[in-house]
């Protein structure tokens, strides 16, 4: 029986069916595992199946030992792996995309509803009892319909956020890496520059892969191109925006407002960000539905069996050792 460590809960069915063929062992905390856990726990595993919050690098490759054939992230994101260090020992990276992408597109859409509309602040305002009755002033917001959405990044996850525009009758623009024009035939989108989409978009939702030409997409000069009405949601990751560019440009009021389900330092917050009332802020949950934690937690159980069963798995990452393209 191969050895399958587990580095945090996730939903039990899938580990329940990995169970019968596979010895498997599951960090029994409710939290991430500490560095020196990770490291001891890892060790003599044939698998291991890991969070966003796990970083694996070389240490912990070593640490794992030369018998471990796949880590595989419960996330559709991956940054949090050293791809060389992993492919250069020839361990096989799997991600869990596709299933979170209407989860994740609905979650940017809600922080997007949310900050348009002051919900948070309002419900805030009602429930600590302030609230005087109606007043022809109070809570205004900004209209969605009509207005321009701009998306960076088109991935599966922007695509699906993009698609369900057409809702609101927006005029849809985005910017990426290279023009999708079926994308651009099925939503009646345009592609942009980067400095078009920061100047035109009345909502701009970040859809990006954090890498290191993605690390700080919008900082001051970002923020201060983009229209003073202008709304950011970030569902993708934290360091794609420089927190602090952002809490200064939020207080000073050189955007409108922000939703962020991702930080720059998670679980930690930038200084300042929490007492703004123009921000919505909730803990990394875009994908956090019954539904799509099932079908992660099922996908990454079927890439570890698929290795250890010899078998190329569906969502090998690593660039010379996969057969298809990742996904995000
Ligand atoms: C991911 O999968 O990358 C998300 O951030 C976690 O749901």
């Amino acid at each position: 029986m191969s050895k399958v460590y587990v580095t945090r809960q996730i939903p039990q069915e899938p580990l329940d069916r990995l169970r019968r063929s596979h010895e498997v062992e599951i960090n029994p905390h409710d939290r991430p595992l500490t560095r020196d856990e990770l490291l001891r726990e890892v060790r003599g595993r044939d698998a291991v199946i890991t969070l966003l919050t796990d970083t694996i690098d070389s240490e912990v490759l070593d640490a794992a030992g030369p018998q471990c054939r796949i880590f595989a992230n419960y996330a559709v994101g991956y940054n949090n792996f050293d791809l060389d260090a992993a492919t250069r020992r020839g361990v096989i990276l799997t991600n869990t995309p596709g299933v979170l992408d209407e989860a994740t597109a609905t979650h940017a859409w809600s922080l997007l509803l949310a900050v348009a509309r002051r919900i948070p602040e309002a419900e805030r305002h009602l429930r600590a009892g302030r609230w005087n009755g109606w007043g022809p002033l109070q809570f205004l917001g900004q209209d969605v319909d009509h207005k321009t959405l701009g998306i960076a990044g088109l991935g599966r996850i922007g695509s699906q956020f993009a698609s369900k525009a057409a809702a609101f009758n927006m005029r849809v623009i985005y910017h990426n890496l290279v023009r999708v024009p079926e994308f651009e035939q099925a939503c009646g989108a345009t592609f942009v520059d980067k400095a078009t989409l920061l100047r035109e978009a009345d909502f701009l939702s970040l859809h990006l892969p954090l890498m290191p030409e993605t690390r700080h997409y919008i900082g001051a000069q970002e923020l201060a191109a983009m229209k003073p009405t202008a709304v950011l949601v970030n569902t993708g990751r934290g360091p794609l925006v420089d927190e602090q560019a952002l809490v200064a440009a939020l207080r000073d009021r050189v955007i409108w407002g922000a939703g962020l389900d991702v930080f720059e330092h998670e679980p930690l917050l930038t200084p300042g960000l929490a007492e703004l009332e123009n921000v919505v802020i909730v803990p990394h949950i875009a994908s956090a539905t019954f539904e799509t934690r099932l079908a992660m937690g099922r996908i990454a159980v079927e890439n570890v069996m698929s290795v250890l069963a010899g078998r190329p798995p569906q969502n090998c990452i690593n660039p010379s050792l996969r057969h298809e393209p990742p996904q995000f």
